[in-house]
């Protein structure tokens, strides 16, 4: 698959993917019986993973989308801007940030410190990959979906250069 002007090829298969979300969506639905989730997709990478994760839970939650950017082509810049801000509304409620990859881990820290301003009842973390070798971070990663190596993927909601976020499998760069 030639997404703008690299190849890729199939890392993760949709099924695969689908799997292992629907643990993730019993193991939330488990933990957050009687409370107040809302869950918090980082757009725009989280847009694909949150609609299917969501659909896994058999509670009623809240949704809401924050967007956030980092990555400039395959690289990450290491400075993250905040685009659209947490909702005023997340006060004292249980928060799930959906994000859709954590690589060094900038985002979340910036995301996390931004939310706890707005004082939330709980702040979690579900991520669909982790690159470990990569992760500079403390901050656990509560609900992961799948650990891979230090790689560029694409698809299923990850873009290269805006391109790409709409194939269903997970793909890499073929180097
Ligand atoms: P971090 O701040 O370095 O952890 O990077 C996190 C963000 O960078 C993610 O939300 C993605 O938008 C983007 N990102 C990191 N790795 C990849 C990748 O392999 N493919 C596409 N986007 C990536």
């Amino acid at each position: 698959m030639i997404v703008k002007d690299k190849r890729f090829k199939v890392y993760l298969e949709a099924s695969t993917i689908q799997q292992r979300l629907k643990v993730l969506g019993q193991q939330i639905t488990q933990d957050y019986q009687g409370k107040n989730v809302v869950m918090v997709g980082i757009l725009n990478g989280a847009f694909m993973f949150l609609s299917d994760l969501c659909r896994y839970i058999d509670l009623p939650i809240e949704l809401s989308f924050a967007k956030y950017k980092s990555y400039q082509g395959t690289e990450s810049t290491g400075k993250v801007a905040e685009l659209i801000g947490f909702d005023d509304s997340i006060r004292g409620k249980d928060v799930v940030i959906v994000e859709d990859i954590v690589d060094t881990g900038n985002t979340i820290k910036k995301l996390t410190e931004d939310i706890v301003r707005k004082e939330p009842a709980s702040v979690k973390i579900a991520a669909l990959l982790l690159k470990p070798s990569v992760y500079k971070g403390s901050i656990p990663i509560d609900y992961l979906g799948l650990e891979i190596e230090n790689r560029f993927v694409v698809g299923y909601g990850l873009d290269y250069d805006g391109f790409g976020r709409n194939l269903k499998d997970l793909y890499v760069l073929d180097e």
